[in-house]
């Protein structure tokens, strides 16, 4: 049997180099093997508003940029169904039906909200919105029957949370929700490429991202700024390529075939880290190497992207469309619920009357 992928992103930015490789680059490889019957491609803005509430702005004008990136990197709208999360009613139905299956010690255990919470320093004060998004994300799930759920490593909390949703429900009431799987990125590296500072993660409030939408002169900037290895200090000392942001990105994207083509001094990666970590080999010749690599990957989606940005409007249809669409699945999922709970009480008269008119 075919399979249905749901996955998506919270419009919070332009989308990165960290989402190219933790999970975009895989999305469009899963989109072309012709394995899957549906795949569903979701911007995120009721979650983004779980924690951006009061900068709604920032979400609503991002959308349009995540869609660009999106369709920039090779999702085909013919193919994949792109669509805007607020716009599906029934997400926020099936997420009420779904709160009481889940108790606020389970949401408070999760460890993505956990960090999360810390982060944003909510400290007591955490909205309840916000503690409920991975409910929230079980509806998105769920709604549209989805089995596979490519996601980067920190979103699997969210999909145990959904699984366990998904087998309450279905012990309950009856059995008709998907229980999904993760999918993670099978390169390991990939799984979080580290910000151009070295630091954990590429983010946006950290200021250390190279983005889809780049030109070549500032990911050149970028890379020649990057963090390497501090103790390297002249070309002759050893230098180390553990927790090396350049060596990191290098093993995330550096294919053989690339030393023939820009340098071919070298035949293979374990060559060049080789010869750093002996010493002789400079930082600077490392980072024009991965630039030229960086750039290849970033060209075609670049002038993807110029060609999108000239018709916003067909970028506007597409979502339309799209949205659309995904409303009527999630639309038949949701009547599938209520039947499964008795809800229906319009459509069956017995459900409400049954019982006097037994009488
Ligand atoms: N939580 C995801 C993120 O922060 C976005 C998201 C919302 C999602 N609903 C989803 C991902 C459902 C996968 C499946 O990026």
């Amino acid at each position: 049997m075919k399979k249905t992928i749901l996955t998506g992103d919270r419009p919070t930015g332009r989308l990165h180099l960290g989402h190219y490789a933790g999970s975009l680059k895989r999305r469009v490889e899963l989109q072309n093997s012709g394995e899957y019957k549906n795949i569903f491609i979701m911007i995120a803005d009721a979650q983004a508003l779980t924690d951006n509430f009061d900068n709604p702005e920032k979400v609503r004008q991002n959308i349009l940029e995540v869609a660009l990136d999106y369709l920039s990197v090779g999702l085909n709208p013919d193919i994949s169904t792109l669509f805007i999360q607020s716009q599906i009613t029934e997400l926020t139905e099936l997420t009420f039906y779904y709160m009481n299956l889940v108790t606020l010690a389970r949401l408070q255990l999760n460890p993505t909200v956990k960090a999360e919470i810390q982060l944003r320093d909510f400290k007591t004060s955490i909205p309840v919105g916000f503690l409920c998004y991975p409910i929230s994300q079980a509806a998105d799930i769920t709604a549209f029957n989805a089995d596979t759920v490519p996601v980067g490593e920190d979103q699997l909390p969210m999909i145990e949370q959904t699984r366990e949703i998904v087998r309450r429900f279905n012990h309950i009431y009856d059995d008709v929700l998907v229980e999904p799987k993760a999918l993670l990125p099978d390169n390991q590296v990939c799984m979080r490429l580290p910000g151009i500072d070295g630091k954990a993660k590429m983010s946006k409030s950290l200021g250390n991202c190279i983005y889809l939408s780049d030109s070549a002169e500032e990911v050149q900037k970028k890379i020649m700024s990057m963090y390497t290895d501090p103790t390297h200090l002249k070309v002759t000392d050893p230098g180390h390529i553990e927790g090396n942001t350049v060596f990191t990105y290098l093993d995330a994207f550096c294919k053989p075939e690339h030393f023939e083509k820009y340098w071919n001094e070298y035949m293979s990666l374990d060559e060049v880290k080789e010869h750093y970590q002996k010493g002789g080999l400079g930082d600077v010749k490392v980072k024009r190497f991965l630039n030229s690599i960086v750039n290849e990957e970033l060209e075609p989606i670049r002038e993807r992207r110029k060609e999108y940005e000239k018709d916003i409007e067909s970028v506007y249809k597409i979502l339309k469309a799209g949205t659309e669409k995904a409303r009527e699945t999630a639309s038949q999922t949701l009547y599938k619920v209520k039947n499964a709970m008795k809800l229906n009480y319009f459509d069956n008269k017995e459900l409400l009357t049954e019982r006097l008119t037994r009488l």
